[in-house]
C-alpha cells in the first residue's frame, strides 16, 4: 500500500453507486445540459470522478490534500479530456464554466469560519454557468451532538487482515467546531494511521440564509441519497441543492 490514507478511505467509503444514481437524477431534475461539465469540489481519492466519467461528464477535480490528490491523479490520469487541480473551495478561481459543481462528504466542513464559507459560496456561484447547480453534503453536527457518541469503530476484512477505524470525537464548543480522530489500525500491527479533522459545526439556518444571500434559488434539501424531492433534515446529514438563476450571467 503506497498511499494509506487514501486506500483506507476508499476501503471505508467505498461503494458510490447511491451517490452516482442521486446526482444523475439531480441533474436530469435541475434540466442541466448533456454531456456536463462537473467540479467535484475536495474529491479526495477520486471515486466520483471516475464515476461521472462513466456518466460521459466532463470533468474537473479539485483537492487540497497531498495524499488524496496523489491518488485522484492516478483516477485521473485515464480519464480522457479531464483536469485536476490542488487546492481547495478558496483556489476555486472559474467563471461560467461548471454545469455542476459537488462537495460530497464533507468538504465544506473545513472551511473553519463564516468568511471562509461566504468566499467558498461566492467562488462556487461564479464558477457555475447561469442555471448551474450546486449540490453539497454536509454532516449534521447538531443531530450527531444530540445522539453523542465518544468513540465509534468499524471493521473489515481487507485482503485477508481484519482493519479497524476508529473515530475518536471532541467538540470545541467555544469555537463550535468537531473535532474527528480518525486512526485505522491493522489487527496484529503496529501500524497505525492517524488524522486529525477540524471541522465546523454549521447549522441548516445558517446554510440557507448563505444560500439565498448569495442569490442561489430553488434550493432543495434531502436527508439522504434515496430522496427523489425535496424533505426537512431530520437526521445527521445535510444534503442541500441550490441554484444559479438562468437570468444570471
Ligand atoms: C471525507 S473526504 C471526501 C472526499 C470525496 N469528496 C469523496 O466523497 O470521496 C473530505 C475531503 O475534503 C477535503 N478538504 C479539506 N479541506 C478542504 C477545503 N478547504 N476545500 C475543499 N476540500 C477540502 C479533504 O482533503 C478531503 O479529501
Amino acid at each position: 500500500m503506497d498511499n494509506l490514507q487514501s486506500e483506507m478511505y476508499t476501503e471505508f467509503d467505498k461503494d458510490p453507486t447511491a451517490i452516482t444514481a442521486f446526482i444523475r437524477w439531480l441533474a436530469e431534475t435541475y434540466h442541466l445540459p448533456q454531456p456536463l461539465h462537473v467540479l467535484d469540489i475536495g474529491c479526495g481519492p477520486g471515486r466520483m470522478l471516475a464515476e461521472y466519467h462513466k456518466l460521459g461528464w466532463r470533468i474537473t477535480g479539485m483537492e487540497p490534500d497531498p495524499d488524496f490528490h496523489q491518488s485522484a491523479s492516478e483516477t485521473i490520469s485515464e480519464i480522457p479530456d479531464s483536469r485536476l487541480y490542488k487546492g481547495g473551495f478558496g483556489d476555486i478561481d472559474f467563471e461560467n464554466e461548471m454545469h455542476l459543481i459537488t462537495a460530497i462528504n464533507n468538504p465544506f466542513s473545513y472551511l473553519l469560519d463564516v468568511p471562509s464559507r461566504l468566499d467558498a459560496l461566492a467562488r462556487v456561484y461564479k464558477a457555475l454557468t447561469p442555471g448551474g447547480v450546486f449540490f453539497l453534503e454536509v454532516t449534521n453536527f447538531l443531530y450527531k451532538l444530540q445522539h453523542f457518541e465518544p468513540v465509534t469503530v468499524q471493521n473489515k476484512e481487507i485482503d485477508g487482515e481484519t482493519v479497524l477505524h476508529v473515530m475518536e470525537n471532541h467538540f470545541d464548543v467555544e469555537n463550535a467546531r468537531w473535532v474527528l480522530r480518525d486512526q485505522y489500525v491493522v489487527e496484529g500491527k503496529p501500524e497505525v494511521i492517524v488524522k486529525e479533522h477540524e471541522q465546523a459545526v454549521t447549522a441548516l439556518p445558517e446554510l440557507l440564509y448563505f444560500f439565498e444571500q448569495q442569490g442561489f434559488t430553488s434550493i432543495q434539501t434531502y436527508n439522504s441519497y434515496t430522496a427523489r424531492q425535496s424533505e426537512p433534515i431530520t437526521g445527521k446529514t445535510i444534503l442541500i441543492s441550490a441554484q444559479k438563476p438562468t437570468n444570471d450571467g
